[in-house]
């Protein structure tokens, strides 16, 4: 067997002849996320919007695209970014607790789908802007459900004391005001709990608080169109290999089996990383391995800046040497060459013994890798390569 080919399912010699470093995107991962995503949601009044945010790429788009799925989108430049790649401004939903006045406009004029509104000065202010254009806004009103996630604290969203949503205390006054509006047309509710959720007793618990306000509103008469449960699914950091895929089937389920919609009531999910996660990798290289005191360090050519996840939140990211040949292993500190000591990757990484030049390999990272990089140390951007990249046999679902 070619040792370049084999163990981690990786094309070495393909991936060998491009510069480090760079994204590599297998679209055949793509896609078969996105098929599975459309199997557990077939039949079902389910709509998955794609959270732009955690990856933009014009590439990734276009295939999220041919799967039929919808935006969700928190500024102007991924509305312009979705609109340019050909999602419907109709499946369009824009969330964010900070959306400007030349934002909603752009909203507006393109008629989309839902605002997801976060405080009353927001829902004035779109009412307003609205009013001047001689339209109609489509909102739903973002509740605060206060639930913890428990994942990472710079990424759970849903506790009453982070500055996302409408408190729940306050919920029914500002439906009462949207109600009242002239230039809103309520369409329903949304929550988005957290982030690289991986248990699903969170999602239990929202459907539990979202039966509890759909009851207690029905028997107001306050009917609402749709409800959107944000995103949040989590992947497997940890065995990209072997879960490459979500779990979407339990993911679903639960929603199926927890919470009762109302006739004709749509369902909204905002899926980001479980979609395109596990499709990116980091492809670096080894420029020196150095030796301190008591460790040692690989240092990589790829840093912070092109994938900023473990110095800002201690993420973990599989690393795997994709071409060293040698037997024996060796314990590494991974390290960027950014001049700040939060750029490392890894503490106390096993890998086969690492020379200059090896090909390393930063796996998970199609979410919120590529869309978080900057060119910090004025470092060029990574660019993105493709693999498995033939005609896509997608069917709109
Ligand atoms: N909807 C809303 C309102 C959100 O705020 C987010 C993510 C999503 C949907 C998509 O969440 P996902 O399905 O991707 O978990 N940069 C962090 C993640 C920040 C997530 C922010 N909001 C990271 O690298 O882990």
């Amino acid at each position: 067997m070619d040792r370049k080919m084999n163990q981690h399912g990786f094309d070495v010699n393909f991936l060998e002849q491009h510069p480090t470093p760079f994204y590599y995107y297998d679209i055949d991962v793509l896609r078969s996320t996105l098929a599975e995503i459309n199997r557990q949601t077939a039949g079902l009044p389910y709509k998955v919007h794609y959270a732009v945010k955690a990856n933009g790429n014009p590439r990734i788009l276009s295939e999220i695209i041919n799967y039929g799925l919808g935006a969700d989108l928190v500024s102007g430049g991924e509305l312009q970014a979705a609109k340019t790649a050909g999602f419907k401004p109709s499946e369009m939903n824009f969330s964010g607790v900070g959306k400007t006045d030349w934002e909603i406009r752009l909203g507006l004029e393109h008629g989309i789908g839902c605002f997801n509104v976060e405080s009353v000065p927001e829902l004035d202010v779109i009412n307003q802007l609205a009013g001047e254009m001689g339209t109609s806004a489509n909102i739903a009103l973002r509740v605060n459900p206060d639930i913890d996630a428990h994942t990472h604290k710079y990424i759970t969203t849903g506790t009453a004391d982070n500055k996302f949503g409408i408190n729940i205390e306050i919920l029914e006054q500002v439906i009462d005001q949207a109600l009242d509006m002239d230039n809103i047309n309520l369409r329903g509710l949304h929550f988005h709990i957290g982030s690289q959720i991986t248990m699903m007793q969170p999602y239990v618990m929202l459907c539990e608080t979202i039966n509890g306000l759909l009851e207690h509103y029905s028997q107001r008469g306050i009917h609402f169109e749709l409800i959107n449960v944000g995103g949040g699914l989590g992947i497997d950091y940890t065995d990209p290999e072997h879960h490459p895929i979500p779990n979407f089937k339990q993911y679903f389920d639960t929603f199926k089996q927890h919470l009762h919609l109302e006739p004709g009531q749509e369902l909204h999910f905002e899926l980001g990383r479980a979609i395109v996660g596990q499709c990116g990798t980091l492809m670096t290289r080894v420029t020196f391995v150095k030796e301190s005191r008591d460790k040692k360090f690989v240092i990589l050519d790829a840093g912070m800046n092109d994938l900023i996840r473990p110095a800002l939140y201690e993420a973990h990211h599989e690393i795997q040497n994709l071409t060293s040949a040698e037997d024996r292993t060796d314990t590494y500190n991974i390290v960027g060459p950014v001049c700040e000591s939060s750029d490392v990757f890894a503490h106390g990484c096993t890998l086969p013994v690492s020379r200059r030049g090896d090909l390393i390999a930063i796996r998970s990272a199609g979410a919120y890798g590529e869309s978080m990089a900057s060119t910090y140390n004025m470092r060029p951007l990574a660019p993105s390569i493709f693999g498995h990249d033939g005609p896509s046999t997608a069917i709109h679902s």
